[in-house]
Order: C-alpha cells, then sequence, then structure tokens
C-alpha cells in the first residue's frame, strides 16, 4: 500500500504490526531515444507496488531524482549532487524513525545511486555510534537492492537479450515501462534500429565527457528488443527474489 493514499490511524495500525516500510529510489535522467526520461524511477515503483502486496509492507514517497550529473548533457535530465541526495534520504529515515519504523528497505533503479546511498546509510549510522541522532533511533537497519541485480531478473535478461541487454537504457529496464505504461510506450517505441544497434560501452567524468562518448545516451544496450511481455517476466522475476529477501531482512537481528 502507498504511503500516500493511506491516512494516518491506519499508519498507526501498520505501525503496530511492522516497522518495515520500502522506499523505491531511482533518477529522472535520459534513457536514449526509446526510454523515458523517469526509466530509473519508475521500475523501482513497478516493481515495489507488486512487492508490497506480496510481504505486506508499505511504500514511501519514490525519491525520483538521483545522482546523475553525467546525464545533464542530455535535455530533461535533473541530478542532486551527492550531498544533497544525502540529505534527502537523512531526512526521509529520521522522519519515518520518529513513527517507529526502523526497518528501511530501499529499491533502487539507478547505479548512479549506489555510492551516494550507501554514504547516506554511513551518515545515519554515524549519527548512532557518535551520540548525535537527534530523531535516528538506536537500531535503524537501512539496506539497498537494485531490483537490475536480482538473480532471476539477470536470467531472463540473459536468455531474451544476451549482451544487447547493456548497461544503460537497458533493454530490460526498457521492457519494465513498456509494460506499465504501454500508451505512452507506443509514442516512443521505435519500430527501426537504432545505430549503432548496440551502443558503444565505457567508462565516463562529466556530462560534456559522456555525450562525447555516448552520443544517444545509451551504454552497450540495444533497447529496440525491449517487449511489454517480457516486462512482465521481469517484475515477476524481482517480486520472487526481493520478497524472500525483504522477509529476511525485517526478520534479522
Ligand atoms: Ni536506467
Amino acid at each position: 500500500m502507498r504511503l500516500q493514499l493511506m491516512v494516518w490511524p491506519e499508519v498507526e495500525e501498520y505501525l503496530k504490526r511492522s516497522s518495515g516500510i520500502i522506499i523505491p529510489i531511482g533518477s529522472a535522467e535520459q534513457h536514449g531515444p526509446t526510454g523515458f526520461i523517469g526509466t530509473d524511477a519508475l521500475c523501482p515503483e513497478i516493481v515495489a507496488e507488486t512487492l508490497a502486496k506480496e510481504v505486506d509492507a508499505l511504500i514511501a514517497p519514490t525519491i525520483s531524482v538521483g545522482m546523475a550529473q553525467h546525464h545533464l548533457g542530455f535535455p530533461g535530465s535533473i541530478t542532486l549532487r551527492p550531498t544533497t541526495l544525502i540529505s534527502v534520504i537523512g531526512d526521509y529515515v529520521a522522519s519515518l524513525s520518529c513513527h517507529g519504523f526502523d526497518r528501511f528497505y530501499f529499491v533502487n533503479g539507478h547505479g548512479g545511486n549506489i555510492a551516494t546511498v550507501k554514504a547516506a546509510f554511513d551518515e545515519i549510522y554515524a549519527e548512532s555510534s557518535l551520540g548525535t541522532a537527534k530523531h535516528n533511533r538506536a537500531g535503524i537497519r537501512c539496506v539497498l537492492r537494485n531490483w537490475f541485480d536480482c538473480p532471476s531478473v539477470h536470467e531472463i535478461e540473459a536468455e531474451a537479450f544476451g549482451e544487447a541487454n547493456g548497461s544503460h537504457a537497458t533493454a530490460g529496464e526498457v521492457s519494465l515501462t513498456y509494460f506499465a505504461y504501454p500508451e505512452d510506450a507506443a509514442r516512443i517505441k521505435s519500430a527501426d534500429k537504432l545505430s549503432p544497434e548496440i551502443a558503444p560501452t565505457g567508462s565516463f567524468y562529466d556530462s560534456a565527457d559522456y555525450r562525447r562518448r555516448f552520443p544517444d545516451g545509451r551504454i552497450g544496450s540495444d533497447p529496440t528488443l525491449a517487449t511489454e511481455a517480457l516486462g512482465e517476466k521481469l517484475r515477476a522475476a524481482a517480486v520472487k527474489d526481493l520478497a524472500a529477501d525483504y522477509n529476511k531482512f525485517l526478520n534479522a537481528e
């Protein structure tokens, strides 16, 4: 159930049976010429909605903008600086911990967030260790799970796309969003192959460097292979893996 669609007495009731909450986190950044700018936030939301039903959990409002400085060479991309994202995560956790939540399960859709989210968790634990926490109570546990790293997701992608899944604007993530938003997908889908069919791979520094190396925004992928049917399969695969993991997390010391 989405926190945004609940009333406070319902949240109070929920807290009597669970202190866990799922927080989708993503990014608002270009995903090549055939992928939504919101792909990395939409994917964890899509997964979280089914996951939450499976494990009887609440879903916090999605953190839809992440650390995406390298995508600013493309119109529509938005970034938070790493320090801003650390503050946002800290304030989310501190707010929710005021009410009794203490198990924070972040479902992430963007590789570029990982280092910053981990730094944010260490800031939270440092407050507890140093005894400077105003709101963060001792015993808070935060974990980050990348939906795209679920073993069952990897299996499906490897079989369906092989190397052409890529690492940015992947055929897998594009499939998942096409499945969830078919009307908008119909508008942006490409009937023709992109050129080159499989995008180049490699590393990058800032946004100008990124755009020079990856002119249409993709890295290593051929997202024209994306289908709605595969998107549905990927959601089921991610939910299966994450449901088992969430229950383990909630019941651990
Ligand atoms: Ni992405």
